[in-house]
Parts: C-alpha cells; structure tokens; sequence
C-alpha cells in the first residue's frame, strides 16, 4: 500500500481512480441511466453521435425543440435544426425563480485583496441592465461588440448582456496591444468596445482605456466606447462616444424586463481571435445551441461538477478556455466559480493556494506552465496552505510533462486528486480527448477522444498509424465545432478541411498506443505554444519586418523549462544598421508592442543569411535543428 508514487508510475504507469469516485461520478449516473456498465461501452455506444448528442441537449432548456439533429455537408455542420435556444438563458434566466437565484454564482478576488461575491441573481440583475443599456445604443441581434477588459466581474456581465440580446461578443485578451485591438475590431466590425478605465496585474496598471484609444484611430465602425470604472485612474473620455457603463445602466428599464432574444441554435455567440500560420489572425466563430451542448456536458462530465462544488478555472477570460469554463458551463451547470483579477505569484508565490484555501475551492483547472513555475518556487509555499478542500485537479494548453504532473499530483492534490488532462483548441469549443472520472490514468497522456467524439492518429496518407506520431484528425462534426473562420470560409474549408477529406485537421502531433490511449507531441505547423498561448511564428515576423532596421526575420521555438517554448527570432538588418545590444532589446520591446508581451522573443540573433527554399520560404525546421544541434534532415531544397 505504501509504495512511492514513483514506483508505481515506473510500474504501471497508471493511476485508478477510486472507487468512490467512479460510483458518485456525473457520467457514471448518466451510465446508469442508460443501462451502461463499463467506459468502453460508454465510447461504443456514444459511437451513434446523433442519438448521444440529442440525449445530452435534452437536459438544456429550449424555447423550441429541434426536429434534427445534424446537418452535415462537409466541411459544414449546422446541430439542432430549427431549434430555438438562448445560452444566456440557461446560464442565467433558467436559474431565477428557483432556490439557486441566491446560490454565488461568482467569487471574485482583486489582486489588491478585495473580495466581491455576485448570485445567480445578482448577475442576472447586472447582465439585464447593460443588455438594455446596450439596445438603447442601438444594438442589434447579429451586431458585433468588442470587449476589452481586464478579469473582472464586468467581463462575464458584458458576455452574457451580449448573448441575451443576439449581439455577438468578440473578447480581445487585455494584454494585447492597441495594434491587435485594431486589428480585430477592423475585422469584425464592431460598433461599440467595452473596456475599463484600467486594470490591476502584478501591482501595476494596465490601461486598457489608453490603448483602446490609440487603438481606435482608424476604426471607422465604431460609434460608442463603455467604460468601466475600476482603477478611478485620469483618462480621456471623448465627448459623445465615451459611456460610463455606470451611468449607462442607471436609467435603463426594470432590469427583470430585458427579455432574452430567442434564437436560432446556429445563431452566431461570439468570434474569438486565434492564431494561425500566417500573420493574419483567425476568427473562430462559435454559435449558441451546439456550443452551449457540448461545453455543459464536457465540463460536467470531465470535472464532475456537483452543486456543493466550488470550480476554479485559472484561465484568463480573453482565451477560449476562460469563455466556455470559465463563464458559459459553470453558469449553466449553476456551479459556484472563483475568478481571480491578479497574477499568480503577486504579492508572493502563494496567492494561489491562499486563494484556494480561503474560498475551500474544490476543483482546480490550470496550465502546465503554472504547475512548473509553482515547482520553481518551492513547496514551501504550497506546505503553508491547507488545500485539502481540492478533489478534482485538470490541465489544458500543451502537454503535461510527467515532472509537473508528479508534482501537481503530490503538492497540490496530496495524492488523492485525479488529474484530468483536457486537449482541446480554440476551434473545437469544448474539451475533445480528455479522461473521464472513470479512466484510469497515464501521466502525461491526455487519454481517450470523450464520448460523442471520434478521433483517430494517421499518417500522410491519412492511413490510421498506432504507436508512433502522426497528424491528429476528428472524424465527425461535434456539436461546438467552430463553424467558420469570420468573414473568410475559404481559409476555414483550406485550413481544417482540405488535407484529409471530411476529417478536420487539427495541427497537433500525437502518437496512439497500444490501449488507446493519445500522447501529444506538439504542434505539426509554424505555430508556437508560449506558456499555453498560441503565437504564429508568421504573426512574430511581420511584427519584426515592421520594424525600421530589419529586412528579414525568422522565427522559431526554443524548448524552456517553465514557458514549454521561448521564441528565438533570427534578424537580418537592412544595409547600414549595425547589431547591438540596444537594438535587441528594442525589438523586443517593439514585438511587445505590435502583438503583447506574451509574443516578445527572448532571444535574438543577428545573422547574414536563412535557410531558404528555391521558391524563397524560410527553412525554419533547419533553423530549429541547427539550434537545437540536432540532424538537419532532408536538405534537398535548400537554396543556400
Ligand atoms: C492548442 C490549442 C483550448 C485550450 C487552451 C489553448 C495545445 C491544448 C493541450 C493538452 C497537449 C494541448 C494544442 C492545441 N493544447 N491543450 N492538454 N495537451 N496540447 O487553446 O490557444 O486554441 O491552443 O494548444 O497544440 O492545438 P488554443
């Protein structure tokens, strides 16, 4: 019984769950239910997706049911036809006249220490008031509004004020730059941008009002910009355009009165900027009905949220992982969430296990990079905290190296957690290969495509390949498959469509073994993964070509022990520039400033010449090679 954890990850490499678990797990009632016994059988039965993915949207509240399940046209699915659905009802409406309108909806903690807590019906309240605030500046169904705030109650407010009307939100991560906010605003041609007066990160301001002005030269679609008060910091506020959100809802109608718009289940909920291979950002569009289905049931099935449960979700709302547990599944599943404003390690490296034992938060999702930079820390500060309210522990943004995996394991989930390894993309919605209560573990493999969800390992040729790497596929549509990139279906059909016929390509690497299970490898295209975040490598370079001294760049991935990957950018100067150390830290500086902070290289190299092809592409593969001292592979096409 008391052998080391160690021991028996050398021995079997896997960890049960306990039995208690299996037993009182959501997805094992579910199984009971529909007289299903084991985990296979749960896979093979989900293999009939119409039939398992109409039982799941029966348990969400429609305003009218849909007479079909799937349309699929390949590349285009369109999921419960003619049915009329809101989210925002079912996150918030469905709720109020029940007992849960005065469950917490949110616990919300400052970086500065402050603690704000909202209810069901509290957020109800405040998400009627913007909504009609919102009409009355003339919103419509299908209008695109900008959210650019900091992690802030106002920023789920303003999403679900979005959904309940028909507008559809388009967050922009606070950390981007005005050139980005540009940018996507453009693209989406949004008539209002909501963002705050500033925002509180590691003790400093971010202002997100200042580079929302900047940002707003040139953005001829917008009319109003709400503001938020939060810092009570000096700013601008341009006569006419610039709205305190504060004054706004104050004359707007009984907020109980704002009715929730039924839609259509393919009606458009947000577009949400990703990255992709070349300098141009993606916009992923999502829609309400099939979205709603998929995130509630992976979120309730995966993390087996139960009604005394207290969810944390560490992820910034700006990314996809904050949009669909973070705001929409906790809230339809009427789960209890912790969202903190602040980072990490501010003011010391244990906000977060403070954080944790003070709210006796009882499942706690996070990245890989924050696991490793905890283990840098120390478990001192990890020993300080009582964190035995914790039961549930999970992972997302790149695989989990099985020293963090030990180390969240024993430190934080004191050997009784287990760890839910969720792979999953900005495209696909909700959690798509991920362990269930009832799988049995292998640390670092994120384990089985979910039920309802076929998923498959295959060569060039698309031929299915087991025990060595290949491209991941998914073989059907899903109910939160994004359904097209805004504005541009060319490149979505291009993109995830055109390798393998009528199997979407993801971009990940992963390698299936012998039981089944998938390990993930990376990225198979020129995107690089900073800590969890996803930056085109073409995104980095046209930042740097910006740039006055530079004529060429080339970026690529350095492997780093906290971030996972570093960006390293190898530089041609234009004739007359000379290298020097000021020079490097100014492109830094100006990559941080066209993108974020977080697509900054850390390391430069100022060279003569790349590796090119005859047809002029950049061999960023020799590049990475030569760096990392390995072979150079096949260097036929070469040109110098
Ligand atoms: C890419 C998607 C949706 C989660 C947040 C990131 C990588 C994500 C895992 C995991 C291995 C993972 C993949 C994927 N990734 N989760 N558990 N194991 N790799 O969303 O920005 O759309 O990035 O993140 O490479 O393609 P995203």
């Amino acid at each position: 019984m008391t052998k080391t954890i160690e021991a028996l990850l050398t021995e079997t490499r896997i960890f049960n769950p306990s039995d208690k678990l299996v037993k009182e797990s959501n997805v094992k009632i579910w199984m009971n239910r529909h007289g299903i016994k084991t985990y296979e059988e749960l896979l093979e039965k989900a293999k009939n997706t119409e039939w398992f993915w109409d039982e799941i949207a029966k348990e969400l509240e429609w305003f009218k049911p849909w007479n079909r399940v799937l349309e699929w046209i390949p590349p285009h699915a369109r999921w419960f036809i003619r049915g009329e659905f809101n989210i925002a009802h079912n996150a918030l409406d469905r709720h109020i006249n029940t007992p849960r309108q005065n469950k917490t909806a949110y616990i919300w903690e400052g970086e500065r220490g402050g603690v704000r807590k909202l209810t069901y019906h509290d957020l109800y309240q405040e998400s009627n008031k913007l909504a009609a605030a919102l009409k009355n500046l003339g919103i419509k169904k299908g209008d695109r509004v900008m959210i650019y705030l900091p992690m802030i109650l106002e920023l789920p407010i303003a999403m679900l004020a979005c959904a309940k009307i028909g507008a559809v939100h388009c967050v922009v991560f606070s950390g981007f730059s005005p050139n980005a906010l540009r940018e996507r605003v453009n693209n989406a041609e949004a008539k209002i941008i909501i963002t705050a007066d500033g925002g509180y990160r590691r003790g400093k301001i971010i202002q997100t009002k200042k580079n929302t002005d900047e940002a707003l030269r040139n953005t001829p679609t917008v009319k109003n910009v709400i503001v938020v008060r939060r810092t009570g910091e000096q700013i601008e506020m341009a006569p006419e355009r610039d709205l305190w959100w504060d004054e706004i809802v104050k004359n707007t109608s009984a907020p109980s009165e704002t009715q929730t718009t039924p839609l259509s289940s393919e009606d458009e909920l947000f577009i949400l900027y990703t990255s992709g291979t070349t300098g141009k950002p993606k916009g992923v569009v999502h829609v309400h009905g099939g979205y709603a289905v998929g995130i509630y049931n992976t979120l309730k099935w995966v993390f087996d949220v139960k009604e005394k449960d207290v969810w944390w979700c560490t992820a910034d709302i700006g990314w996809v992982t904050g949009h669909s547990y973070a705001v929409y599944a906790p809230l339809m599943l009427g789960t209890t969430s912790i969202m903190y404003e602040g980072a990490p390690d501010y003011p010391s490296p244990d906000r977060w296990w403070s954080i944790i034992e003070k709210h006796k938060a009882t499942i706690l999702y996070t990245a890989p990079t924050s696991i490793r930079m905890f283990m840098k820390y120390g478990e001192e500060w990890t020993k300080k905290h009582n964190l035995s309210s914790l039961r549930l522990l999970g992972s997302v943004g790149e695989p989990i190296n099985p020293e963090a995996w030990m180390w969240y394991y024993k430190n934080i989930g004191n050997e009784q957690c287990q760890i839910m390894d969720t792979w999953w993309q900005t495209e696909t919605g909700n959690f798509m290969i991920s362990p269930l209560p009832i799988t049995p573990l292998k640390p670092g493999s994120a384990a089985k495509p979910l039920p309802g969800i076929e998923a498959d390992v295959v060569d060039e040729d698309g031929r299915p390949v087991v025990g060595k790497g290949g491209y991941l596929v998914i073989k059907k549509p899903w109910p939160a498959m994004l359904r097209t990139l805004y504005k541009d279906l060319g490149r979505y059909e291009q993109q995830y469509w055109s390798k393998f016929l009528d199997s979407y390509l993801a971009g990940d690497i992963a390698r299936k073994d012998e039981d089944g299970y998938f390990w993930f490898q990376g990225r198979a295209d020129d995107v690089l993964n900073i800590a969890g975040h996803r930056i085109g490598t073409a995104e980095v370079e046209s930042a740097l070509v910006s740039h006055p001294a530079v004529a060429e760049a080339a970026a690529i991935g350095v492997p780093d022990v906290i971030k996972g990957e570093i960006i390293k950018a190898f530089i041609i100067l234009k004739k007359e520039t000379e290298p020097s150390a000021e020079l490097e830290k100014e492109l830094k500086s100006w990559v941080g400033k066209e993108i974020s902070p977080i697509a900054k290289p850390e390391l430069i190299e100022f060279v003569e010449s790349l590796p090119k092809t005859r047809s002029g592409k950049i061999m960023r593969r020799v590049l990475k090679a030569k760096e990392l001292g390995e072979s150079l592979g096949d260097t036929s096409t070469l040109e110098e």
